[in-house]
């Protein structure tokens, strides 16, 4: 018989009592930290009525998501219970053979060299954002965050989708906020009375809703204007003729969901770091004037944008926008000489994996530098996840995000406002607490 628990001579170093979660909840970023500084790479402690695993070296993600990825599931697993409410059955929450299905009629609209084809899109919408700054009062700090959250949805609606969300996009970004609000803070077994449980919960329910709706509306959309341009096939394209309307609803809101809040946050990050670090700043605007020379990117300057890519790398290091990765052991398995048993649920962060000592030379500092030698170990750097259910939007967001940065940094300055907070809080992605609130200036 498979045993349920391992032997205790064979579990990792970890608290010996159980953890008290709420208070993990309120500071997941802290607790992984002090469970990796207090008990090693591989640890584990008992949570929630079970015992969780904690990998953090690279050898052994890569066990977990690459060499061994067949005896591992998303299934049941935290992220699953917090997006399959919303995002059903789509790429990110499926499994086995319907997940390798979705997977290869998905992959080729994802290729690098079909992703390019979008930097029209991307330029040109990042250009209505700047304008829109542009009419705002001068010197009165904005919420960055929140508008750039609204500018990776206008792009990946048009370039993936086919259509333009047009005003819905403002409305979408705080549907959004709410979804991820009530999700990040999910707990398995609520208490069903406290007020702003059933608040959050409400919000929630309606945040759904009206996301349902809009992706509804996209697929109709989609579906009466038949298929986009001659020579640009968008995903919908692939898609449309393969799935029912509930499978579509499902892929629609996956990729939207999985694809723009990820790419704002890594975008909020960069530009925050680059506020705060003006001698790299002034490596982007040299680059920015001496490859574009005042005119508007395109796919063809992006092997040039060497520093504002490793700009957005760097970020992605220091706040990467999914800061966990979890999965459950299909069958028992044995990671870095400990017995896991069939059922365990194995989590990497990559919030330490990315500002772990042993790997990184001044872990906490900003250095862009580090990505001028892109050789790094293998499952060391996973802010796009690894093995085979890596990002598949991975090409997409490396693009847009770049373009979005030349476009911008080549026309304004962005000023944190004077004292602002900032923390990053986990919730579904690393956001930062407080927001980003900028003072946006012409340069
Ligand atoms: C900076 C931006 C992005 C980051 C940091 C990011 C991060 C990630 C990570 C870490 C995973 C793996 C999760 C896991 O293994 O459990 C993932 C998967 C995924 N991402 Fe992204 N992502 C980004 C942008 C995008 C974009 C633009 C799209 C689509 C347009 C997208 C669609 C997906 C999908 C569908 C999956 C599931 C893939 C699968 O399981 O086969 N992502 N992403």
């Amino acid at each position: 018989m498979t045993p349920t628990t391992a032997p205790a001579a064979t579990v990792p170093p970890g608290p010996a009592d159980p953890v008290d979660m709420a208070a993990m909840r309120a500071d997941p970023l802290a607790f992984v930290t002090r469970m990796n500084r207090e008990y090693g790479d591989l640890t584990s402690h008992v949570g929630d009525g079970e015992r969780i695993y904690l990998l953090h070296r690279p050898d052994l993600a890569k066990h977990v998501l690459k060499d061994n990825f067949a005896h591992y599931t998303k299934a049941n697993t935290p992220d699953d219970a917090m997006l399959r409410p919303l995002l059903g059955n789509g790429l990110l929450t499926s499994d086995g053979a319907e997940w390798a299905r979705q997977r290869r009629l998905c992959a080729p609209a994802f290729r690098r060299t079909a992703v390019t084809a979008f930097d029209g899109i991307i330029t040109e919408e990042t250009h209505a954002l700047l304008d829109r700054w542009r009419s705002a009062e001068p010197g009165s700090p904005l919420p960055v965050d929140h508008h750039l959250t609204s500018l990776t949805l206008a792009i990946l609606t048009r370039a993936v989708l086919g259509v333009d969300l047009g005003a819905a996009g403002e409305g979408f970004g705080r549907a959004v906020d709410a979804a991820n609000r009530f999700m990040g803070h999910y707990v398995p077994d609520p208490d069903p009375d406290p007020q702003d449980t059933v608040l959050r919960r409400k919000g929630y329910v309606q945040a759904r809703s009206f996301l349902q709706l809009v992706a509804r509306t996209v697929i109709a959309s989609r579906r009466t204007t038949g298929p986009a341009a001659a020579g640009q096939d968008t995903l919908m394209d692939t898609m449309i003729g393969e799935l029912d309307d509930i499978d579509l609803r499902d892929q629609v809101l996956t990729l939207i969901m999985a694809g723009h809040e990820t790419t704002a946050k890594a975008l909020t990050w960069t530009l925050y770091l680059l506020d705060q670090h003006p001698a790299e700043a002034a490596l982007i605007h040299a680059e920015l004037d001496e490859v574009l020379a005042g005119r508007t990117p395109t796919a063809a300057d992006l092997p040039a944008l060497v520093h504002c890519r490793r700009a957005i790398e760097e970020a992605m290091r220091l706040y990467p926008p999914v800061w966990l990765i979890s999965r459950r052991a299909t069958r028992p398995d044995v990671i870095g000489g400990y017995e896991i048993p069939a059922g365990a649920l194995v989590c990497v962060s990559q919030w330490v994996l990315h500002r772990h000592p042993d790997h990184w030379e001044r872990p906490d500092d900003y250095v862009p530098a580090r990505f001028a030698d892109p050789e790094l170990p293998s499952h060391l750097y996973l802010p796009f996840g690894g093995g085979e259910r890596t990002c598949i939007g991975r090409h997409f967001a490396l693009v847009e995000a770049t373009l979005v940065l030349a476009t911008l940094l080549q026309s304004v300055h962005l000023t944190l406002e004077p004292g602002f907070p900032v923390e990053p809080e986990a919730l579904v992605t690393l956001r930062p607490k407080h927001g980003m609130r900028m003072t946006v200036t012409p340069r």
